[in-house]
């Protein structure tokens, strides 16, 4: 399992349409481990929910950490579990987790966050003015009582780098892609987190202007994993376990059917609560949560969206629930 440590609720603070803004200290009152820009948390909440949320302060202040969360409409519990944390709470996370790496070696750096996707980009302007990088800060929202930060993001010293694009207040005040992007200086990198339509859009119109794919960095919340895919044979050696996962199922769900229940929890493969060992046999991965590296070893899988490339695949599982 990964390591976790025990934070507590030092502030809490609702800012526009729910979102709860939550500054966390480690509850032994040491200082916090370091993160990069980008990275995130798992929190541990009631109800044995695990879910991941962006660090948005001052990378360089390990004083304490910032998350913004949002009580999404479609939420399972998570978002609603960490909108009940109140200031004295302790609550487990594991160590920050890079997905969405940042990098200071760009000529200039588009940082576009969408709603709720705004968290990362805020730890990454702050990573950006520190190192004296060029940048700008886009940040969209329906209107601007749905946004966050804002009192932060006027404090900053970086402050003159954020435009905002409200959907409300006209077109001429909406985000403009085609000129953004178009504009931008040769090997600019373009960042873009938000709802996964409106990722998708400015994605596009990246890839219209010519920005190259290895410039063009995305993190996905929310987002359904493929399903579907041809059958094969999971094999559970410690448990003397061999089952068939079939087109329309996952590890998870077959594993289930023999009685082996394996612990889970987003099911979207965002957490790494389903990680298991692979023993043998080639995963075909579709979670976001091992990283590159971690895909390309090959010897770990998130049972809850990921199939097999072989017709057969031997797993170590850590937790059952
Ligand atoms: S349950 Fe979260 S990655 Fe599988």
């Amino acid at each position: 399992m990964s390591e976790r440590i025990t934070l507590r609720v030092t502030g809490r603070e609702v800012q526009g349409t729910n979102v709860v803004v939550l500054t966390l200290c480690a509850a032994n009152g040491e200082t916090l481990p370091t993160f990069a820009p980008g990275a995130h948390i798992d929190l541990h909440l009631a109800g044995g929910l695990v879910r991941q949320y962006s660090l948005c302060g001052n990378p360089d202040d390990a004083s304490h950490w910032q998350l913004g969360i949002l009580n999404a409409q479609n939420s399972r519990g998570g978002s609603q579990a960490a909108h009940l944390l109140q200031p004295g709470d302790e609550v487990q996370a594991s160590l920050p987790r890079n997905l969405f790496t940042l990098t200071l070696e760009a000529s200039h750096t588009l940082l576009v966050g969408g709603g709720i996707g705004i968290t990362p980009m805020l730890a990454m302007a702050h990573a950006l003015h520190q190192a004296g990088r060029s940048f700008e800060l886009h940040y969209c929202a329906r209107s601007r009582a749905r946004m966050a930060f804002l009192p932060a993001l006027d404090a900053a010293p970086w402050a003159a780098k954020v435009a905002y694009h409200v959907s409300e207040e006209g077109e001429t005040c909406r985000l403009q892609p085609d000129a953004l992007l178009v504009g931008a200086p040769a090997n600019s990198h373009l960042y873009v987190c938000g709802p996964e339509g409106f990722m998708d859009w400015v994605i596009d119109k990246a890839e219209s202007a010519g920005l190259a794919p290895s410039h063009i960095h995305r993190e996905y919340f929310n987002r359904e994993p493929e399903t579907g895919g041809e059958a094969f044979e999971v094999v559970v050696p410690a448990l003397g376990v061999t089952v068939q996962v079939t087109q329309d199922q996952n590890i998870v769900e077959a594993l289930a059917q023999a009685g082996v229940r394996v612990k889970v929890s987003c099911q979207q493969g965002i957490c790494g609560t389903c990680i298991a060992n692979v023993l043998e046999g080639t995963p075909e991965h579709r979670d976001s949560y091992l990283t590159q590296e971690e895909r390309d070893a090959n010897d770990q899988i998130a049972l809850c969206c990921s199939r097999s490339r072989s017709p057969r695949l031997a797993i170590e599982i850590f937790e059952l629930d």
